[in-house]
């Protein structure tokens, strides 16, 4: 790679997100509400790395989609009054892609990795120099003209995000000096949350009517934020609703039911996983794979979006044998259950 390819511009920063997400997104970590640990520990590392005049150590932050680690990145950079750099794991292509973006870093800028558990091996290997001595080495050149070039980088602060922390490498995952785990937030959060994005987005609804949306949100944040976006076009336009009136339990209700979310929060491909299992395969234990072919799904999709919530919430079983059905999903779907399948 020449010196000139070096200072090509780095990577598009990823923008597939939508605006009504970015403008309901909270900039200061006061404003976040919920996931108390990693919060607190973030603060800390925060008021550490402030008192020090240091960059903040690399954080790596984990746990299913859409439950703010995106938005913790950008809290982190906007307080440490750092600019902010986004890529996505998978769209690091060249190990000159990653070497334009850490050449062009400021000291204590952010830089972002998103789905950093998708990131080639070969590139995450130059992430190792640049996280633990901010040295880049490059080789320019091929066969015995090549020579290695060092270039020293200013002191960054990485933030990787993973909805896979098994699948990070040791050495990637130990150059990460925090590690936080999101989870999935309980009922009163959301309904926290509901009512903050609510109020931005000039939305006025009533507690039962928040609860609902909260009940149908799988725990998580994005979700709260596009029921509810859709809860209030459903008032606006279906029930008639002039601007500006409340809405009511029903409507959220009605609007919840029309897209196919239920009571306990699955939307149409959750319960289309659970039967498949159920009536294909007796309920389980059903391969990844086998699964997967079955709904026509990546098993990526399957292990990363559907089945933490399913885990959690005792719908799914995962055993060493395959996923299986739990009681709790038979009755659910309405199917009776038989003690006789292996649970
Ligand atoms: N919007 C999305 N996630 C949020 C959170 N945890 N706190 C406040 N607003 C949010």
């Amino acid at each position: 790679m020449s010196d000139q390819e070096l200072l090509r511009p780095a990577l598009e920063i990823d923008s597939v997100e939508p605006t009504l997400e970015k403008s309901l997104r909270p900039s200061f970590l006061g404003d976040y509400i919920g996931q108390e640990t990693v919060k607190q520990n973030l603060s800390l590392c925060m008021d550490a790395a402030r008192v020090r005049g240091d960059s903040l150590d690399h954080v790596l932050l984990s746990g299913p989609p859409g439950l703010g680690k995106t938005t913790l990145a950008h809290i982190v950079a906007h307080e440490m009054g750092s600019n902010l750099h986004t890529v996505t794991g998978p769209n690091v292509e060249k190990k000159g892609d990653l070497a334009a973006i850490l050449t062009n870093l400021q000291p204590r800028d952010v830089l972002f990795i998103d789905e950093i558990h998708r990131l080639q091996k070969t590139i995450e290997e130059v992430l190792y120099g640049a996280m633990e001595d901010y040295k880049l080495d490059l080789i320019i050149g091929q066969g015995p003209s090549a020579r290695t070039l060092r270039i020293d980088l200013p002191r960054f602060t990485l933030v990787g995000a993973t909805t896979r922390s098994g699948l990070l490498s040791s050495p990637l995952r130990d150059r990460f000096g925090v590690q936080l785990r999101l989870d999935f937030y309980p009922i009163p959060e959301l309904e926290k949350i509901i009512f903050r994005s609510a109020k931005l987005l000039g939305v006025d609804l009533d507690a039962a009517a928040c609860t609902e949306i909260a009940k149908r949100s799988r725990g998580t944040p994005r979700i709260v934020n596009r029921l509810l976006k859709r809860v209030r076009d459903f008032a606006q336009v279906r029930a008639g609703s002039a601007a500006g009136t409340r809405i009511t339990r029903e409507t959220a209700r009605a609007a919840l039911e029309l897209f196919e979310v239920d009571d306990r929060g699955l939307d149409k491909m959750d319960r289309r996983l659970l039967r498949v299992l159920i009536e294909k395969f007796d309920g389980g234990p059903a391969g990844i794979e086998t699964l997967s072919s079955a709904l026509g799904e990546e098993s990526d999709t399957i292990e990363e979006v559907y089945e933490p919530y399913l885990i959690q919430e005792g719908f799914l079983q995962r055993t060493p044998r395959g996923r299986m059905a739990t009681r709790i999903s038979y009755e659910h779907l309405g199917f009776a259950w038989e003690p006789s399948v292996e649970s």
